[in-house]
């Protein structure tokens, strides 16, 4: 048994060479075959991007390969790390025409954190623009290796690739056999089945089971019968058993998403022992309201998050209700890209329309009475004379950019609050290509950072991130005023450096989509009880005096007095009606 995962910067090409790993193997029929075959999601296929794990086993000269295929993103590290501890070795594969990318970094140190032995090689040489010896060279200096020992391979043509399952099973260590009479496996992904229920996917460490035993979840104290285990092919082939070494899958019969965590060890019931090393817990980094678009889809959307909740353990939600758009869900991803994809997932696969808020992080509030809050909207902000102090998360960004493009993509870092800490040269013999080092804030990343950084680098610039720390900064709450009466739902939390600026903005823009009334309407931004910003929507004329003809000046000011007067009635009394469309074009993303 040989255990492995291949790991890259996006678009290296792992997907493609899974598929002719499942070719050489003969694991998928010509038939059945289509490209990026283990992208199975809909979502992954279209945007040709790897979202979810997913594993395979493979028969290959009397070995059996478990492949574990992961995502390339920044967002879904997560699902990098818990295949890694699955697995013995990784496969790191560079884009010749790219050479190593920021990602590349990030997910080899994670191999490196889980030992794993690591097969460095480079991909799309049959592109006429790949620059093959010199991405060796970048590799075989980053790892430390030989340059004859990177191999060199297309994917897409299938040359070479043979040679990478070979130096697997030369050079990858065997998983250790520990065939006892108990059990003890890790949970490194799980899924919902609506026939089978919950499904867990795990990497066996030591002894083996059947279907039939009975098992328990260390950390969430839980015990099932187990229905079925097999393996992936990438589908679920039932199979007898399962023993140390293998990666396969469990049937628990469970029903309630919630009772399966990953990152747990599963053992045989009642025996003794200590968990395995789980992963640490994985922590939303990101936060946004996700709402139903009509009022009754509510409980369709608890439902729809908890079922996906069970294949995407990091998503975290808690209900909430707002003034302006209902019932819905406060939720927690790990980044953007994760966001939209749940929103597209709950959209395709649950049907749902919904309606999200435009995401934010989570401030550290801490108070006069040394208690310390967590706060991820404005609606929670407590009174400000009772703040000591407010924190926010920093990230370390890591920046992989050709060297021509140095300048711009410093400036544009420096403009989102980056603090600058060392520059890395790639390759050591001629300099071209830079790793630059730096602490930023992730809010300040959260809306156009990624956009405006391939921009001034046409393309070419790279961006990892991991979460830092937390540190002071300078927070404030802005409540909106719409005819002197505090809207509560459009309250939001602002950088007190940059609060003019976003006063500014929602101010102009309510100004834009409230409906003109009888009266002037004023539309204000407020910190602590001072207007920053403000803005008026003007009255609806209408001219009461028109159907006099010429006669009597006094009688014409005398209606147009009474009706200035029924104006002030009407706005003492008036409240504005706000479209839920101006609530949205403030609040969603
Ligand atoms: P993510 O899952 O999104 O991280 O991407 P990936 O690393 O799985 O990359 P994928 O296999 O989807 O390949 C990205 C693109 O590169 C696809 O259009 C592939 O056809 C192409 N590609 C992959 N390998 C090769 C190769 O050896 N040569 C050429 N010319 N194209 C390749």
């Amino acid at each position: 048994i040989r255990n492995f995962c291949i790991i890259a910067h996006i678009d290296h090409g792992k997907s493609t060479l899974a598929d002719r790993f499942l070719e050489l193997t003969d694991s998928v029929s010509k038939r059945k075959m289509r490209e990026q075959f283990l992208d199975q999601m809909d979502l992954e296929r279209e945007k040709g991007i790897t979202i979810k794990l997913q594993p395979v086993r493979l028969k290959y000269k009397g070995y059996e390969l478990n492949l574990i295929d992961t995502p390339g993103h920044v967002d879904f590290t997560y699902e990098v790390s818990r295949s890694l501890a699955a697995v013995e070795g990784a496969i790191l594969l560079v884009d010749a025409t790219q050479g190593i990318q920021a990602q590349t970094l990030g997910n080899l140190y994670l191999a490196m954190e889980h030992d794993l032995t690591i097969i460095p090689v480079v991909n799309k040489i049959d592109l006429p623009n790949a620059q093959v010896e010199k991405t060796i060279q970048e590799l075989s200096q980053l790892i430390g290796v030989k340059a004859e020992n990177v191999l060199k391979v297309s994917a897409k043509k299938g040359l070479n690739t043979e040679k990478i399952l070979e130096r697997i099973i030369k050079d990858v260590p065997p998983p250790p056999k520990k065939e006892n009479e108990s059990f003890k496996a890790l949970i490194f992904d799980s899924d919902y089945n609506e026939f089978k229920g919950v499904i867990v996917y795990v990497r066996v460490f030591e002894g083996s089971i059947n279907t039939g035993g009975m098992i328990e979840m260390m950390a969430e104290k839980k015990e099932a019968e187990i229905l079925e285990v097999g393996y992936f092919s990438p589908e679920l082939i039932k199979s007898e058993k399962l023993k140390a070494g293998q990666i396969g899958y469990l049937v628990t019969g469970l029903k309630d998403v919630n009772q399966v965590k990953v990152g747990d060890t599963v053992i045989k019931r009642g025996v003794k022992g200590q968990p395995l090393p789980g992963y640490q817990e994985i922590k939303p980094m990101v936060f946004a309201s996700l709402f139903p678009s009509s009022g009754e889809d509510y409980e369709k959307l608890r439902n729809a998050i908890e079922k996906l909740r069970l294949n995407d353990a990091s998503i975290v939600f808690t209900p909430e209700h707002s003034t302006a758009l209902g019932f819905g869900f406060r939720c927690g991803f790990l980044g953007l890209l994760h966001l939209e994809i749940v929103q597209e997932r709950l959209e395709r696969e649950y049907n749902l329309e919904v309606v999200t808020t435009v995401p934010s992080v989570a401030y550290r509030v801490f108070l006069d009475n040394n208690k310390m809050i967590v706060i991820h909207n404005a609606e929670e902000w407590p009174d400000p004379n009772k703040i000591r102090k407010v924190e926010e998360p920093y990230v370390k960004v890591d920046l992989v950019t050709p060297k021509e493009f140095m300048g711009e993509v410093i400036r544009l870092v420096n403009d989102y609050g980056g603090l600058y800490k060392n520059t890395e040269y790639l390759n050591f013999t001629d300099d071209s290509r830079v790793i630059l080092h730096y602490e930023m804030p992730l809010a300040s990343i959260l809306i156009d950072f990624y956009d405006k950084l391939k921009s001034v680098s046409s393309g070419y610039a790279s961006l990892n991130y991991e979460f830092a720390d937390y540190r002071p900064t300078e927070i404030e709450k802005m409540d909106i005023l719409v005819a002197e009466e505090r809207v509560p739902a459009l309250s939001t939390l602002v950088y007190k450096k940059k609060a003019y600026q976003e006063a500014r903005r929602i101010v102009d823009t309510l100004k834009e989509v409230i409906l003109r009334h009888q009266f002037v309407i004023k539309v204000q931004g407020v910190i602590g009880g001072k207007i920053i910003a403000s803005a008026e929507v003007k009255a609806l004329r209408k001219d009461v005096t028109a159907k006099l003809y010429g006669g009597d000046v006094s009688r014409k000011k005398k209606l147009s007095a009474k009706q200035k007067k029924g104006k002030k009635k009407m706005r003492a009394r008036g409240r504005v009606e706000i479209p839920s469309k101006a609530y949205l074009k403030v609040l969603k993303r």
